[in-house]
């Protein structure tokens, strides 16, 4: 059969086969913890729940959306902004997606052509480099490490690699790393993607997850000129993966473009995801402090453990990941095996993130404090 050749570089998405062997050994009757996948446990708070049912009555609930998503959320989306970031955004600014992940997918024929380059971290959330592979355009994937605290390291990135380069894809707070950006380095790497005319777009999905007390930041609040773009959603933080909503905001010419891809692909979210969404935004103290403090709870009690255990971790305080160091005398696999075998729980191998996750695996804190205790206290001393 004459297939795309350039899926023959792509592999099925990594979470659908750990979940048909997930499937697989339930059947068989293991007692197993799946840490693997970023899907919350917690369930959406019934007051979203509620509006999408209300919604569901109104009358031409069942049409088609607008293409770029409805004004009410819009402007839900633009308060936000301006109420947590002190970000303006006008409503050209601000694109209802289908899930960030959609939205990733999409803004990159949105901005590159067949053959041109995109920068993005290794590791990293692997969507940045198949969306690329599966439209034509090459990946340049930069190196984030633990001694710059998971940050690119700028001034490594060749001036060729630089200047060829139409998008520079990066995500704070990080995945898998949990490691979180600084106002310093977001207004470098501004400069770095303006003076060499790139696209910079942060992906944001975990932007609402920090430490309690922290305050979360926003890349726009350190791009006054509106160049970049920023891509988020309700999926975490309103434990919504299932909704598929999101959102990209900041420059609108590259939001212009984007819509043209999407108006061609999809027709929109169904309205009352949508409004739900909308209603989600007026309970953000609530929620965001209700998931705060269960990751703060699972956080400190997983690194106690892995602390005992003799394993290493990146010590953040965001996201709902925990990035661990593979054992001594283990490869990734055999140590990825050991712990379903032995202890009954999933992880995600580092290597599913790319070459450098490879020596690491994730811990994915989105099961109950107490199974994370349960299982976690399995593991034996390294
Ligand atoms: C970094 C990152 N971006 C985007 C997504 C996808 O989120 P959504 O449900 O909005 O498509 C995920 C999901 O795990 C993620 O980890």
């Amino acid at each position: 059969m004459k297939i795309n050749n350039r899926l023959s570089g792509i592999e099925e998405y990594h979470f659908k086969k750990i979940e048909s062997f997930k499937n697989k050994l339930i059947n068989e009757g293991k007692d197993i913890l799946d840490l693997s996948i970023g899907d919350p446990d917690i369930t959406t708070n019934k007051i979203i729940i509620d509006e999408f049912l209300k919604s569901v009555n109104i009358e031409g609930f069942n049409k088609y959306p607008p293409y770029d998503g409805i004004r009410e959320l819009k402007v839900k989306i633009i308060e936000y902004y301006k109420e947590r970031f002190n970000v303006n955004l006008k409503e050209e600014e601000v694109l209802i997606l289908i899930g960030s992940k959609e939205g990733i997918n999409n803004i990159i024929p949105a901005v590159c052509n067949i053959g041109d380059f995109i920068i993005v971290p290794n590791p990293c959330y692997q969507v940045y480099v198949t969306s690329p592979m599966l439209w034509g355009v090459n990946t340049y994937k930069l190196p984030i490490r633990e001694k710059s605290s998971y940050l690119p390291e700028l001034n490594k990135i060749p001036e060729s690699i630089a200047k060829k380069s139409k998008m520079f894809i990066i995500n704070y707070p990080n995945n898998p790393t949990g490691a979180e950006a600084n106002d310093t380095f977001f207004k470098d790497i501004i400069k770095f993607c303006t003076d060499r005319d790139i696209i910079l777009v942060n992906d944001s999905a975990y932007m609402e997850i920090v430490r309690e007390g922290k305050v979360p930041i926003s890349m726009l609040q350190f791009d006054k000129a509106k160049k970049s773009v920023e891509i988020g959603t309700f999926s975490k933080t309103f434990n919504m993966t299932g909704f598929r909503i999101g959102y990209a905001v900041g420059n609108s010419k590259v939001l212009k473009e984007l819509l043209k891809v999407k108006s061609n692909v999809d027709s929109g979210q169904f309205l009352p995801i949508q409004y739900a969404a909308a209603r989600a935004l007026d309970i953000l103290e609530i929620e965001t402090s209700k998931n705060k403090k269960i990751y703060d709870a699972r956080r400190e009690k997983a690194k106690n453990i892995l602390k005992a255990k003799n394993i290493e971790y990146y010590n953040s305080e965001a996201t709902f990941y925990i990035w661990c160091k593979v054992p001594k005398g283990y490869s990734t696999t055999e140590f990825y095996e050991k712990l379903i075998w032995d202890y009954g729980i999933i992880t995600t191998p580092g290597y599913s993130f790319g070459n450098l996750g490879n020596g690491y695996f994730r811990l994915s804190l989105t099961k109950d404090l107490k199974d994370i205790y349960k299982y976690l206290n399995k593991i034996e001393e390294f």
